[in-house]
């Protein structure tokens, strides 16, 4: 019985049907498949945008494969923080918050806390931690991997690592100028 029930999956997939550039006589140009509205532009975005098989990462296995054996950030780049930023704010913030102290939106909303980037233990995790969180998930939070592709988990792993550092900058590596503006404010009660 179990035999006649693959038989007939089999037959599921194998309905008629018209293959890419195939005839027809149903239209008067005599073919299959119908030609885009006037204006259509060509357009594809994701990571099987510029594959050819349609199988994730088989076209580009070589920046994948960098980035997936990579151990820690790719060279630091405004465009690599930009990037980050935009897919923390889609894919992290609405847990993990604006700021990474963990008070996203979907947390107000009930959602279990996670925790801040701002705690020592996060702060001095090393890069591949976070990539690996993203990749396979923690505890309670999902894993990323197939919405989030490798080259984009170090770009979010670079953003964090720019949170971090507005929470916790050493005095030493701020700016003179907001050296001195520090200094100043902290003058009169003899700071340090
Ligand atoms: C749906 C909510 C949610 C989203 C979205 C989310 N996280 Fe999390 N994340 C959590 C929760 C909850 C925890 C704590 C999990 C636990 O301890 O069981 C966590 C934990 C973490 C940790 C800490 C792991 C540790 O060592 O304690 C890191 C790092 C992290 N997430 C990074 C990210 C990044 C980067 C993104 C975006 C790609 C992201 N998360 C998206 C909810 C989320």
């Amino acid at each position: 019985m179990l035999a006649g029930c693959e038989q007939r999956m089999r037959d599921m997939y194998e309905q008629p049907r018209y293959d890419p550039g195939e005839s027809s006589t149903l239209w008067p140009d005599g073919k299959a498949g119908r030609p885009p509205v006037a204006g259509t532009v060509a357009w594809a975005a994701g990571d099987l945008a510029a594959t050819s098989s349609g199988r994730r990462g088989t076209d580009i296995p070589r920046d994948v494969d960098r980035a997936e054996q990579a151990a820690a950030l790719p060279p630091l780049t405004p465009a690599l923080l930009a990037r980050g930023r935009e897919r923390y704010g889609i894919y992290c913030l609405p847990c993990h918050g604006a700021v990474g102290d963990g008070d996203g939106p979907v947390v107000r909303r009930g959602f279990p806390r996670p925790p801040s980037y701002h705690q020592e233990r996060l702060r001095t995790a090393p890069d591949r931690h976070f990539y690996d969180v993203i990749s396979q998930g923690f505890g309670v939070m999902k894993p990323y991997a197939d919405r989030v592709t490798p080259q984009d988990r170090w770009a979010i792993t670079a953003y964090v690592r720019a949170l971090q550092l507005s929470q916790h900058a050493p005095f030493d590596r701020l700016p003179p100028r907001l050296q001195a503006r520090i200094g100043v404010a902290s003058a009169p009660e003899g700071g340090s």
